[in-house]
């Protein structure tokens, strides 16, 4: 059996989680629903939840993962070999293909709308860009192929190893996309009008924030993060003994933060300075930027770098998708990384289909009144996500052997002696109570 590889670096390892964590959660749903559910206000609650609830997560489970070394189905039976714990291994594993399923509907939209933007055939046309989006993602043919092919790139990255594949792909396009990100957020600050923008992104409004935010402030804080799943449990099981966990988990977080600050800078004073409705819902990156681009000098080049920024945002939280379920199959053999790449990747392509349909021929196929797409967002992101994260709280919290927990903490700081008993009552107490409290708010029962 050829062992699987390790991260190369501590840097390649932050990149690449950060990779996971830094999506479509941080640019393109959190921007819109910060700047209208009370923008200061609404940051608040995230930021709370963020340092209280994602961050300790964070930590826990990547001490589930590098104390184990191995992939999420067997990291739990590492720890509890009796019991179910394990199961939550199936469970990440299946939360990871429904949400791989429908992220690469959206990838595939951003592969279009690069090539468009590469080709120029983005800005001109002759129909309103509202018009063109529907047009685009209601064709079957070229929403398929499109997602196909995202998961095509994603597949060609994560077959070629984690080192070789993920670290190296990560430590390109992450500091690319901040690179980007600067450009564009500079270019908007400094557009006529911008202040507006800002002011909209910011001003916290306290009467916006409504129980229906919180609730969403929640369920994007773990999304965001990546938590819940055990892709980051996945991924710190490549990581070497030595390395510090609470500092890594502060990176990750802080970079991801960094990430929804800069997607509200680029995008808010764009749309005040070319006098856009701000409230466009989803469409927003697809349809008003655009036609911020448009009208802007040099805009087909800012176009294509906001779409490559898209792009790499997206392709690297792809790749964590698929390795967890990789890693589980494979079970530690490099031998058969290549094969079972293809394999789950296929399979993850047909059952995205319909979530790729669900904007044109299947749009009327509901369920619960939601088309397939809506469906495996909402049950991925606000049922599955946060019973993973309860369950992996409690599991760290009453299950994994404290000495060990206290080991693997004091490594990097002897504060942990003391501090991990504050740290067991957060994933004791306190996690599980506000998962459930909002988790009952979610289904009206409260
Ligand atoms: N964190 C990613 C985003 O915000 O777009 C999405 C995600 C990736 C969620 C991987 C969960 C996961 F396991
Ligand atoms: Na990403």
């Amino acid at each position: 059996m050829k062992q699987e590889q390790q991260w190369s670096s501590k840097i390649g390892f932050i990149l690449a989680a950060a990779g996971s964590a830094i999506g479509l959660g941080a640019i393109w749903k959190f921007p819109y629903v910060m700047a209208t559910s009370g923008g200061g206000a609404f940051f608040l609650i995230f930021l709370l939840f963020t340092i209280f609830i994602g961050l300790p997560l964070l930590l826990a489970e990547l001490i589930i993962g590098r104390s184990t070394g191995k992939d999420a189905i067997r990291a739990y039976k590492t720890i509890a070999p009796t019991g179910y714990w394990h199961l939550l291994g199936y469970l990440g594993t299946a939360t990871s293909f429904i949400i791989f399923s429908f992220y690469s509907v959206i990838g595939g939209w951003i592969l279009l709308y690069f090539g468009r933007s590469l080709t120029g055939s983005l800005l001109h046309h002759n129909l309103v860009f509202s018009d063109l989006f529907k047009e685009i993602t209601a064709n079957p043919l070229a929403v398929t192929s499109a997602q196909l092919l995202f998961i095509l790139i994603t597949i060609y990255v994560v077959a070629k190893g984690v080192s070789t594949g993920i670290e190296k792909a990560s430590q390109f396009m992450m500091p690319a996309l901040f690179i980007l990100f600067l450009v564009l957020v500079v270019r908007s600050l400094t557009l006529e009008g911008a202040s507006e923008g800002v002011r909209y992104f910011l001003m916290p409004d306290f009467n916006k924030l409504t129980k229906d935010a919180v609730i969403y402030a929640m369920g994007q804080s773990f999304f965001c993060l990546s938590i819940g799943v055990s892709v980051m449990v996945t991924y710190s099981s490549y990581l070497d003994k030595r390395e510090t966990l609470t500092k890594s988990s502060i990176s990750i977080v802080s970079l991801n933060l960094l990430t929804t600050i800069l997607a509200g800078f680029a995008i808010f004073p764009a749309v005040f300075s070319f006098g856009m409705e701000p409230t466009a819902g989803p469409g927003l990156l697809f349809v008003v930027l655009p036609s911020i681009f448009e009208q802007m000098a040099f805009g087909s080049v800012f176009l294509v770098i906001f779409m490559a920024l898209f792009l790499f945002a997206t392709l690297s939280s792809a790749f964590s998708l698929l390795e967890i379920i990789v890693a589980v199959i494979v079970k530690g053999d490099a031998s058969k990384r290549k094969k079972y790449s293809w394999i789950v990747g296929f399979c993850v392509f047909l059952v995205g289909i319909p979530c790729s349909l669900s904007f044109g021929p299947m749009s009327d196929m509901t369920l619960f009144g939601k088309t397939f797409f809506d469906l495996a967002d909402y049950l991925a992101s606000y049922i599955l996500l946060p019973i993973g994260v309860f369950l992996i709280s409690i599991f760290v919290g009453y299950r994994f052997p404290r000495a060990r927990l206290v080991e693997e903490l004091c490594k990097e700081s002897a504060w942990w002696r003391k501090g991990t008993v504050y740290y067991v009552m957060l994933l004791r107490y306190i996690i599980p109570i506000v998962v459930i409290i909002v988790f009952l708010n979610i289904f009206g029962v409260l």
